[in-house]
């Protein structure tokens, strides 16, 4: 239960779990714990409001898996907080039903995610994190909080849930174009403005973003808008895989056998699989090219280039002040350069490392290439002194549990495996089966 010490002018509570962020990964684990008896979990998010991804909210954008990886299903499918339960709740069960597209709109999904936080007390909305310390004294991490209205909060917790999310990243290539001329796909819908006044759009990326940017243009194109180009380095504009039997290759089973290999394998493995997480949905590949048919039959449209295989190496501006890229063709080698109005960086998000957690740095074990060691569990590998209390990682173990872990379908089993951890006690049933595949050999791990 949370009580309250008088050994600080900050107030101070505590609890079982203080867990940060509040996008879909921690909002999932306080799903699960709301029906867990004698568990205090709070769940601390800066924003006032869940939003999620407000700068990519196109109006047709759908959710690249089905229903059933909501909040809670693929653990507890008899939750409250499910999405057919929201579904039920909306009254649109009929409707979502004849629909037949078992795919949500990410408009829908996160009306969903919405709603499920309105039912969750635990979450505390406007609430930053700025400090995280061990405190030895109280065999606990403190927590260093600022509400919305100002106050500040310091919360005692054994375990540490760290959700949030992954940050946008904008290679060092692009660093010569000035911040007016240059938007990170994260803030597309923020910038349309600077779309509109613009000649000529850049988009430098092909994954499920930058080909989402670029369906926007090339509607806008078709009606009068900008000239297009597309460039990116990958060597097609390639098609995530989402074939039956690879999509195994994102199941509990395979994390659990990537989790096991040698991390020399598991880093080359990450970079092989590039198809399982940096590629375009092929609904989003034929919309493109149906855009890019329709527009023959048009005349006096801006141009529209698509070139792949050319990474952009750097950048600058021409005498008018107008964006330079300097770009290579990789076949060749070929070096060209490629002015342009405003430049969409279309080029990914990188892992947060956030500041809040400079005081315990020097209590994570890393690996030789400074990456913290996170156990199959997702608790990371802590200094002896820090005792039996964990800090899980959602979202941030890419390289120890492989391509699927920023996929929202892991998440249920994730927040399961950790709520079993932090109660010591099997309060959700794991899925023990996730795969026909046998990933491991003969006598090995599954
Ligand atoms: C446009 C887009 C669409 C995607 N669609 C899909 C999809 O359809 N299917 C799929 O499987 N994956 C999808 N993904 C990948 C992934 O599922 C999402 O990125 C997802 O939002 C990750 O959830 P998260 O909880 O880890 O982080 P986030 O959603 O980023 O949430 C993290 C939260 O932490 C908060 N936070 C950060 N620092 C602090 C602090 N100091 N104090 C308090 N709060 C803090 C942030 O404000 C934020 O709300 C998509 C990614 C993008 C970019
Ligand atoms: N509908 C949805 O569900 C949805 C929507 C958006 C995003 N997402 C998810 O969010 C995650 C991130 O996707 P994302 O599209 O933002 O990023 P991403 O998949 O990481 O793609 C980044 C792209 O930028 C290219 N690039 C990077 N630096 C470059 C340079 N200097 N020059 C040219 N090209 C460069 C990369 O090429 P290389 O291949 O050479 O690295 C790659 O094509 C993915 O998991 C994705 O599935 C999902």
């Amino acid at each position: 239960m949370s009580t309250r010490t008088a050994s600080d002018t900050v107030p101070t509570s505590v609890h079982d779990v203080v867990a940060v962020g509040c996008g879909p990964c921690n909002l999932g684990l306080a799903a699960l714990a709301s029906t867990v008896d004698d568990l205090d979990l709070v769940v601390l998010e800066a924003r006032p409001e869940l939003r999620w991804h407000p700068g990519m909210m196109f109006d047709d954008a759908a959710l690249q898996v089905n229903f059933l990886a909501d909040l809670v299903t693929l653990v507890a499918p008899t939750h409250p907080l499910s999405f057919l339960s929201y579904l039920h709740d909306q009254d649109r069960l009929y409707p979502f039903t004849i629909r037949q597209d078992f795919h949500p709109s990410r408009r829908e999904y996160e009306d969903y995610l919405r709603w499920a936080a309105a039912r969750l007390p635990s979450v505390r909305f406007s609430h930053r994190v700025e400090g995280v310390r061990w405190c030895p004294e109280a065999r606990r991490f403190a927590v260093h909080v600022v509400r919305g209205d100002g106050a500040r909060l310091r919360m005692l917790a054994a375990d540490l849930v760290l959700g949030v999310g992954t940050e946008p990243f904008v290679p060092p290539a692009l660093a010569g174009v000035p911040g007016e001329r240059l938007t990170h796909t994260a803030d597309y819908l923020h910038r349309l403005s600077d779309v509109d006044k613009a000649g000529h759009v850049t988009v430098v990326g092909s994954g499920q973003s930058g080909a989402e940017v670029v369906v926007d243009l090339l509607r806008r194109n078709l009606a009068g808008g900008p000239s297009v180009t597309w460039l990116t380095r990958t060597p097609s504009f390639a098609p995530l895989d989402y074939t039956k039997l690879v999509l195994e290759m994102t199941t509990p089973a395979y994390m659990r056998y990537f989790h096991a290999l040698p991390q020399e394998r598991r880093d080359q493995l990450t970079a092989e699989q590039w198809q399982f997480y940096k590629g375009i949905s092929t609904t989003t590949l034929d919309e493109i090219h149906e855009l890019l048919y329709r527009r023959e039959l048009e005349h006096g449209l801006a141009d529209v280039e698509l070139r792949c295989g050319v990474a952009v190496e750097s950048s600058g501006t021409d005498a008018r002040g107008r964006p330079v890229l300097t770009c290579r063709h990789r076949d060749t080698g070929r070096v060209f350069e490629h002015p342009t109005d405003l430049v969409v960086a279309a080029t990914g998000y990188a892992p947060r490392r956030p500041a809040f957690l400079a005081p315990v740095e020097h209590l994570v074990r890393r690996d030789d290439r400074g990456r913290p060691v996170v156990r199959l569990d997702h608790s990371l590998e802590l200094a002896d002194e820090v005792g039996g209390c964990r800090v899980f990682v959602a979202n941030a173990e890419l390289h120890s549990h492989g391509v699927s872990s920023p996929n929202l379908d892991i998440a249920a089993v994730r927040n399961a495996t950790i709520l079993n951890a932090v109660t010591s006690r099997e309060v959700y049933r794991l899925p023990k089966r996730t795969a026909f595949t046998t990933f491991a050999a003969p006598g090995g791990v599954r």
